[in-house]
């Protein structure tokens, strides 16, 4: 028998857990911050549902089954579309923009690298219904909010922002071929990870002569809106949305984190508009978040057509920065009391104790039998208590004891009532 989970997926020991606890209460205090209501669904949805028909690697990755019934189902690999389902089976009944979040546990048969596992917990932030850019600068704010508060800054890591409907319109300014789209798509996403030379041959098997090429090579070197528009007509509203957003952004303070990036496609096909990646400033890890709009996700499943943004945020590459950059440090932090007596003779004196300070609304680990002092202290300090109550004959017998630091072992001497009148600040 072996004892570890199935790979790829995770375990998580109460060290472990309080990581996540720190990343899920950023996450779940910057979407309470900007406005967005929770929801969920099942992890489990039909596989017709999740698979589209673009090749996408996504679908190839999805962990599909049959059910007793013969019912073809699959773990989610993404929350996108069950989204979508939730909001296209009320669409008339909801009122809108939504703005709606999730953290969700999400699957996919990954070849697993440094910041891929085959499960993760992915937090979704979404605005449907409103195709004004201030629905980008909304989760977006959100995102650098959370990982503000997580204690990375623009030093850290900084958004690249591309945009799916500008790449086309300059690819038409360009005079490109638009059949030649999604191959130039799938070599601007490999830029700066693998060489012209490859880029070129990619190129070349694609059908693209070596005039074009060059234009590719030309379209590549975009590296700021200012270039961009100089690629297309003057009252581009992709252009128009680009300053926009960048202008927004910089309003909220957040002008720090963001980069004009022409090469941000990503790998997923319903995005239509503004699309966006973080990244360690380092490279040294994959992706924190994507996202961007996506107008035609709900009428391609069957839904009325409606503009939509979002983006997903992943739980594995932010916990391996944050280790990184030396930034778990307040995960260790102590808390509460642990109590423990010298025989069960103190037991009833203890148990009082314990529930006048959880009556104060604070975390005590009570013995679950007698024990010596020594023995409760070193499980103390494994279980990250800040204080230590140690209960014998004498503290029941004189009704007071003493409540130890276990960081600077000091310790004053309390009653009951003392802590029942709030006379000792706990
Ligand atoms: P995605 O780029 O496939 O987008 O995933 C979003 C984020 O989830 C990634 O940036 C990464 O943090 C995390 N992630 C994805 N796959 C893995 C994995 N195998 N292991 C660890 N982390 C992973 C989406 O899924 C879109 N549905 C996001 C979205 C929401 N777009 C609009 N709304």
């Amino acid at each position: 028998m072996n004892f570890a989970p199935p790979r790829g997926m995770r375990d998580f020991y109460p060290d472990e857990m309080r990581v996540r606890n720190k990343i899920f209460s950023a996450w779940s205090e910057s979407a309470r911050r900007f406005g967005f209501q929770q929801y969920d669904a099942p992890v489990v949805e039909t596989e017709e549902l999740l698979t589209r028909k673009a090749g996408e690697e996504i679908v190839q990755q999805i962990y599909n089954f049959e059910d007793k019934s013969g019912r073809r189902l699959a773990l989610r690999p993404e929350m996108t579309p069950s989204l979508a389902r939730m909001v296209i089976s009320k669409q008339r009944e909801l009122v809108y923009p939504l703005k709606w979040t999730a953290i969700a546990q999400c699957f996919r048969y990954e070849r697993m690298s440094k910041g891929r596992k085959r499960e993760h917990f992915q937090w979704n932030m979404d605005i449907i219904g409103d195709e004004n850019v201030m629905a980008e600068v909304e989760v977006l704010g959100a995102a650098i909010t959370a990982l503000e508060m997580m204690g990375l800054t623009a030093d850290d890591y900084k958004v690249r922002v591309g945009s799916r409907a500008l790449l086309a319109e300059i690819f038409d300014g360009m005079g490109l071929n638009t059949a030649h789209f999604m191959p130039v798509c799938m070599v601007l996403d490999k830029m700066g990870k693998i060489t012209r030379d490859q880029m070129t041959e990619m190129l070349v098997s694609e059908g693209l002569n070596s005039s074009e090429i060059l234009t590719v090579f030309e379209l590549m070197a975009i590296s700021s809106v200012d270039d961009a528009a100089a690629k297309v007509a003057a009252d581009s509203k992709n252009i128009a949305d680009l300053r926009d957003l960048f202008s927004m952004l910089a309003d909220s303070g957040l002008a720090d984190y963001l980069k004009f990036d022409i090469s941000i496609i990503r790998g997923l096909s319903y995005y239509t508009g503004i699309v966006f990646e973080a990244f360690d400033t380092q490279n040294q890890f994959r992706a924190i978040f994507g996202g961007g709009r996506y107008d035609n996700l709900l009428s391609s499943l069957g839904g009325e057509k409606m503009p939509c943004v979002g983006l997903g945020f992943g739980d594995v590459v932010v916990r391996e920065l944050l280790a990184a950059r030396n930034k778990l440090k307040d995960t260790e932090a102590v808390d509460g009391f642990i109590i423990g007596y010298w025989s069960d003779n103190e037991r009833s004196f203890a148990t009082q104790i314990a529930a006048a300070i959880r009556q104060q609304g604070q975390r005590v680990d009570l013995a679950l039998k007698a024990e010596k002092a020594k023995k409760l202290f070193s499980r103390g300090n494994k279980v990250r208590a800040a204080y230590a109550i140690y209960i014998g004959p004498d503290e029941v017998a004189n009704g007071a004891f003493s409540v130890k630091n276990m960081q600077t072992r000091d310790s004053v001497d309390v009653t009951i009532d003392d802590i029942r009148n709030n006379k000792v600040i706990l």
